[in-house]
């Protein structure tokens, strides 16, 4: 009998992510045999699941909403991004048996700007709505394509300082409130934001959007989210959600398990084609 290598989201909810989907039609573009499920955990049993997982021969996990975090603790040592992220989004077996915790977010995210988009980073003056998970794990990918700087503007302006503070000597980082961005304009704005999952935008000021800037909401929606509408009236060059980042992040956790990069493009537009 053949051993097939077992994946598996873990989550809750879990029932509507599209991750088995990507990574199986991964599996088939690139011939590699593995199996890959979703599981619903809450995060109170997340570490017996994760351990009896790997135990048990499984040999990779995505995590997601509650367990980035956990899974971040859990992992026995982490890259970079993950670190500073402060969230895990892949545990991977290693060859010793040790844990490995990755993040691959924000590269999902940056891959998915440049090389999808054509969305050029550098020399940029780029905004980030919210300072919750979703910007903590986005911010160092962003600043190693070296942007003029990264503005974080956030309802509660502590938590915006607070995780500015963290990524000193990283690069120009500076934190605001929503209501000091008024005169500013920025050429990439990024909702990082929960409020477009209860279609709600945070007081944005007219002129926010430089000419010919771009918006990306990390979002996805069979329709447009609040945010991406938001662009498109503010004449933003592209107005994006978060579906390309959501394969590009699927594609880079299967290169770190699989040692084989599978091609992006045609995924994105075979999950494009189905919501249109
Ligand atoms: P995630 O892991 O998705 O980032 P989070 O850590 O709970 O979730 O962070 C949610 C972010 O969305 C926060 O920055 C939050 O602002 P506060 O820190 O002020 O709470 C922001 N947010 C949520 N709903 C919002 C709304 N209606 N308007 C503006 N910001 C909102």
């Amino acid at each position: 009998m053949i051993d097939i290598d077992r994946y598996a989201v873990l989550g809750q909810p879990i029932a509507h992510s599209k991750s088995p989907r990507i990574h199986q039609l991964f599996a088939e573009q690139t011939g590699e045999c593995l199996q890959y499920s979703a599981l619903e955990v809450p995060a109170e049993q997340f570490t017996d699941v994760a351990t009896s997982f790997f135990a048990n021969g499984g040999k990779g996990l995505n995590c997601t909403v509650p367990l980035k975090e956990l899974a971040w603790a859990y992992a026995e040592c982490k890259t970079e991004r993950a670190q500073l992220a402060k969230a895990v989004n892949t545990l991977a077996l290693q060859q010793d048996g040790s844990i490995l915790g990755d993040n691959t977010d924000g590269i999902g995210l940056v891959t998915d700007l440049k090389q999808n988009h054509d969305i050029a980073l550098a020399g940029i003056r780029i905004l980030i709505l919210g300072a919750g998970g979703a910007s903590r794990g986005i911010i160092l990918p962003l600043l190693e394509e070296a942007p003029v700087s990264i503005v974080i503007a956030n309802r509660t302006l502590a938590k915006a300082q607070q995780l500015a503070s963290e990524f000193v000597g990283k690069g120009k980082v500076s934190a605001f409130g929503f209501e000091d961005l008024n005169g500013q304009s920025f050429d990439l704005i990024i909702n990082a934001t929960s409020s477009s999952l209860s279609d709600q935008l945070p007081p944005l000021p007219e002129n926010l959007l430089a000419k010919q800037g771009s918006c990306y909401d990390l979002a996805y929606s069979n329709k447009a989210t609040v945010f991406v509408r938001w662009g498109i009236e503010n004449k933003a060059l592209k107005s994006l959600d978060g579906l390309g980042m959501l394969v590009e992040q699927a594609a880079e956790a299967f290169t770190i398990w699989r040692g084989v990069r599978p091609q992006t493009t045609p995924i994105i537009d075979l999950l494009n084609a189905e919501r249109n």
